[in-house]
C-alpha cells in the first residue's frame, strides 16, 4: 500500500519491516502472531479498518475505513529498560507532538493512554506486554467527521479533521507519528528518561485539574491532578494535601459550578 510505504521512507529503522491489512480483527493480533513467527524489532502492521479493535480495559475501538490509524508496533524490549507504565506515556507524548508539528493541531495527553483537544479524545494507545516484546497499539481518529461517529462518541471524541478544519493526509499523519516514536522510543529503550517528563509536564491536559479516578473495581477518587510519578503512576492530591498514586483508571475531570457571590 503506497501511503504506508511512503510514510516508512521516513523513518530509520521503526516500520522498516511492515504489512497492511484491508481489513482485520485487531492489528494487535497481527501484530502478536508475527512476533511469534519472528518479526523483526520495529515491525508495524497497519490496517484499514478493524472489525474488533480493542482498547483498554476491554473496551471496543470504532475502526471504520478510509478514513483513520490503527496500527501497532511491535518492539522488543532490552532488558533493563524504565517502567513499562512509562510506555503508554511516551507514545502519548510522540503522537501529540507530532499532530502539533505536522497540521498544528493543539493536541494534548490525557493520562493515561489519551490524546485529546480540548478534553476530547483524538487518539488512544494500548500498550500489550508480550513475553519480551511491547505490542504498541494506536488508534488515531484522522478524517472522520464529527456527525460519523457513533451517538456515545460524539460529545468525547474528535478527530484531527474536525480539529483543523480540513482533511489531512494519512501517509503524513503517519510518518510524523512513526518519525517521533522512533526518536523517543531510542531515549526510552537506552534509559533516557528525564527529557519525557518535561515533555509530558508540556502537554499534560490534567494537570492542575479536578478529577474523579474510576479505579478498576468501579470505585471513584476525586483530588487534583497533580503530575505523574517516576513509574508513570497518576500523582492525585487529595484535599487532605496527601498524593496517592494510581497505576491504572479512568480519569475525568470534574465541572465546578461558578456559584455568583451573594449580594
Ligand atoms: C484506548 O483508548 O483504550 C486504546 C485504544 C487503542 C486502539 C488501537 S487501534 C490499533 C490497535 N489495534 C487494536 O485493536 N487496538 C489498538
Amino acid at each position: 500500500m503506497k501511503w504506508v510505504a511512503d510514510a516508512v521512507r521516513q523513518t530509520q529503522w521503526l516500520g522498516k519491516a511492515w504489512r497492511f491489512y484491508e481489513r482485520v480483527a485487531s492489528t494487535q493480533d497481527e501484530a502478536k502472531a508475527w512476533v511469534q513467527r519472528g518479526a523483526p524489532h520495529g515491525a508495524l502492521v497497519v490496517a484499514d479498518a478493524q472489525t474488533q479493535g480493542r482498547g483498554r480495559w476491554g473496551r471496543s475501538w470504532f475502526s471504520p475505513p478510509q478514513t483513520n490509524l490503527y496500527l501497532t508496533v511491535a518492539v522488543r524490549l532490552p532488558s533493563h529498560h524504565p517502567p513499562l507504565g512509562t510506555l503508554s506515556l511516551l507514545v502519548g507524548v510522540a503522537v501529540a507532538e507530532a499532530l502539533r508539528r505536522r497540521f498544528a493541531v493543539p493536541a494534548e495527553v490525557k493520562w493515561a493512554n489519551d490524546v485529546v483537544v480540548g478534553g476530547k479524545k483524538l487518539a488512544g494507545v494500548l500498550v500489550e506486554r508480550f513475553t519480551a516484546w511491547a505490542l504498541i497499539g494506536l488508534g488515531l481518529n484522522v478524517n472522520l467527521p464529527p456527525d460519523a461517529f457513533p451517538e456515545e462518541l460524539k460529545m468525547t471524541a474528535t478527530s484531527v479533521q474536525a480539529v483543523s478544519g480540513k482533511p489531512v493526509d494519512r501517509s503524513e499523519a503517519l510518518a510524523a507519528i512513526l518519525v517521533g516514536l522512533e526518536a523517543w522510543w531510542d531515549r526510552w529503550a537506552r534509559d533516557d528518561i528525564d527529557p519525557l517528563w518535561s515533555a509530558f509536564a508540556a502537554l499534560d491536559f490534567l494537570r492542575g485539574k479536578e478529577v474523579q479516578v474510576v479505579l478498576p473495581d468501579g470505585s471513584t477518587v476525586k483530588g487534583s491532578a497533580d503530575g505523574v510519578a517516576s513509574d508513570g503512576a497518576l500523582r492525585l492530591r487529595l484535599t487532605d494535601g496527601t498524593v496517592r498514586l494510581f497505576v491504572a483508571g479512568d480519569v475525568t475531570v470534574r465541572l465546578t459550578a461558578i456559584c455568583p457571590a451573594a449580594p
